[in-house]
């Protein structure tokens, strides 16, 4: 299965801090964004992931995160001229897919919770088996976002992109899960009012094919999209708390990497020779300690 990471974008909720940088290379907390949604990839067991970004920012991501066998796995990159859309990841993504099941995470996204990775396995068993998948958080501002209406049973009834009207407090969270096929698919989105190619339509495609399936993330769970100043901070403090109370560094690339046996601890040693003098560096070397 391969996956993807939307770093486009043009983050003007975040200016002026956004003018000279994207908005997923600024920091949340002790490491930059794009980190978060990287290791949600690489919990789903992913080691094929394509970032895609701005040209003028393309450099700067190359430079953070390389080819990725930092991390044990392969990085590779594409630009996306303009923000024309989330769907549009699938277009510009298509021989990259390779007619393979994906999925696609959005840049400034950030997930943590208990059984996390049960919920990505399914939703990755439900791709191999033909179905896409949704993830579901209640929100107290639904019209900002991209909508699920469910029935009792979890099903999905209707899906609509930042409706007037809501039909429920269930935003759909910025993480896709679809089987093989998906940038077919997504070549007959056509734009919306406002120009662009909108996941929404996507997921209705499915979800009139009958092959949507929702996950919700239930109470505890954390998700942030940290597309604004407040959000941002928020997220950080949160971070920040769980990795005091755990004594822990979460969402950390390197060690997931190691603990799924995709670097050995020479590589893992190499890769963070130049973190020998931050917490970052003695966290991993601990890691390394602990697992001998
Ligand atoms: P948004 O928050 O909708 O947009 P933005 O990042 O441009 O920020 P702002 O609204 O403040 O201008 O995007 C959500 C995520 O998706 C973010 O990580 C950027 C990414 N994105 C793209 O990469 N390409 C796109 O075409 C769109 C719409 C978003």
């Amino acid at each position: 299965m391969k996956g993807i990471i939307l770093a486009g974008g043009s983050g003007t909720r975040l200016g002026p801090s956004t003018d000279g940088v994207s908005k997923q290379l600024l920091d949340i907390y002790d490491k930059p964004m794009i980190y978060y949604p990287l290791a949600t990839l690489m919990t789903a067991g992913i080691r094929d992931i394509l970032v895609i970004t701005t040209e003028e920012d393309q450099p700067a991501f190359k430079r953070l995160l390389g080819n990725g066998k930092k991390f044990g796995i392969n990085i590779s990159y594409t630009i996306q001229p303009s923000p024309d859309g989330l769907a549009q990841a699938f277009i510009l993504g298509e021989e990259f897919i390779n007619q393979e099941e994906c999925a696609m995470i959005l840049g400034d996204n950030i997930f943590y919770g208990n059984g996390f990775k049960k919920l990505l396995n399914k939703a990755k068993s439900n791709a191999q088996e033909g179905k896409a998948t949704i993830f579901g958080n209640q929100v107290r501002d639904p019209e900002r976002f991209g909508i699920m209406e469910l029935d009792q049973e979890n099903n999905v009834l209707s899906v609509e992109e930042k409706p007037k009207v809501p039909k429920s407090n269930y935003a759909i969270v910025g993480l896709y899960f679809y089987p093989k096929g998906v940038s077919e698919l997504a070549k007959k989105v056509v734009p919306s009012k406002r120009g662009e190619l909108e996941i929404t339509t996507l997921n209705d495609f499915y979800l009139q094919e009958g092959i949507l399936k929702a996950e919700i993330l239930e109470d505890g769970f954390t998700w942030f999209d940290t597309g604004t100043h407040e959000s941002k901070l928020d997220a950080a403090n949160m971070i920040r708390t769980i990795e005091k109370n755990k004594d822990q560094i979460i969402c950390c690339p390197e060690q997931i990497a190691y603990e799924q046996g995709w670097l050995t601890k020479e590589e893992l040693t190499n890769s963070i020779e130049i973190y020998s003098k931050n917490e970052y560096g003695k966290y991993l070397q601990k890691i390394i300690m602990k697992n001998k």
